[in-house]
């Protein structure tokens, strides 16, 4: 059993918990994730790793309840367990992985939306460590809804914060502020993207436009996470490629992200009973 020694509210809707999770720990890289079950019954739902303490043996997780499950993750408290904490999974950030002299050459810029500023935040701090201070912009809804934000001002050579509503920070989406950066000046020689799908999507037609190659992390349905189920199919230029194994970062410009929408959505009904059935 995996038990959950932090669980708080990092926003209305988001929570954060940090499990006791001693081999994970010691072997997660950022860009990796891990699949969560609570119990023999429970779906398998998988997570991107917000952050690690090799010492202390924990694993952060940040998530935002949607379905049954995740609602069922929300309710937990600290002492209560997980019954499977299975990772790390996935490639590591090519960031971490390619030549240190070679990635301390290039000006970066992360792009966060949403939920999606927990998985950058292990990759800025990590880049912190070595010496390399990316550009990091963190979009959100709504002022309640920005999460992390002292934690990445620590990491991030500029932070820009914006809110759709413009009700804190800059004002518009995070491309609106993509395209004001470089207008204002700034060069980048990578993007990195996370956040929802519609969002990468966007993302990726603006540093298209503006000709700054742009990684994204992919979250479609998952199931053993292991390559063999293919429930995580994607298409990336003229290849199949499975997120759980090949990703989950690739070549934004080269994804078919409608595709990747249209399979993301695929169980929306039952998603959907099975929530009002847990709500019951
Ligand atoms: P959200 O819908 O509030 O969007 C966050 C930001 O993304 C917005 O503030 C906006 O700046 C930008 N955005 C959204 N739509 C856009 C568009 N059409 N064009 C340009 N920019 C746009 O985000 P949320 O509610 O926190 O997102 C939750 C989703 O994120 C879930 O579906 C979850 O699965 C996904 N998620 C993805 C990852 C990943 O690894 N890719 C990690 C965590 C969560
Ligand atoms: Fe089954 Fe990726 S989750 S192949």
């Amino acid at each position: 059993m995996f038990k959950i020694l932090r669980a708080e509210h990092l926003a209305e809707n988001i929570v954060l918990m940090d499990v006791e999770a001693k081999r994970v720990a010691k072997a997660c890289q950022p860009g990796q994730f891990i699949i969560v079950r609570l119990d023999e019954k429970g779906e398998r739902i998988p997570l991107t790793i917000a952050d690690y303490d090799r010492e202390k043996g924990t694993v952060t997780i940040v998530f935002q309840p949607i379905g049954a499950s995740t609602y069922q993750f929300a309710n937990l408290k600290a002492g209560d367990s997980f019954m499977d904490f299975v990772g790390p999974l996935g490639r590591p950030s090519e960031l971490t992985t390619d030549d240190l002299e070679e990635v301390k050459k290039k000006k970066i810029l992360f792009v966060a939306g949403g939920v999606g500023t927990a998985p950058v935040y292990p990759q800025v701090k990590w880049l912190h460590e070595h010496g390399i201070d990316a550009d990091v912009i963190v979009g959100a809804k709504t002022k309640s809804l920005i999460i992390m934000e002292d934690m990445m001002k620590e990491v991030a050579g500029n932070l820009y914060v914006t809110t759709d509503d413009g009700s804190y920070g800059r004002s518009g989406m995070v491309t609106k502020v993509i395209e004001d950066l470089v207008a204002e000046g700034k060069q980048y020689d990578l993007c990195v993207a996370i956040g929802p799908m519609i969002m990468m999507k966007f993302c990726c037609l603006t540093t298209k436009k503006l000709g700054i190659p742009t990684i994204v992390s992919m979250n479609p349905i998952m199931v053993d996470g292991t390559g063999m189920c293919g429930a995580c199919r994607l298409t990336v230029g003229d290849e199949v490629k499975f997120a759980c194994v090949d990703g989950p970062e690739f070549d934004g410009h080269k994804i078919n992200f409608d595709e990747a929408m249209k399979r993301q959505a695929m169980y929306k009904t039952e998603e959907g009973r099975a929530l009002l059935k847990f709500q019951e």
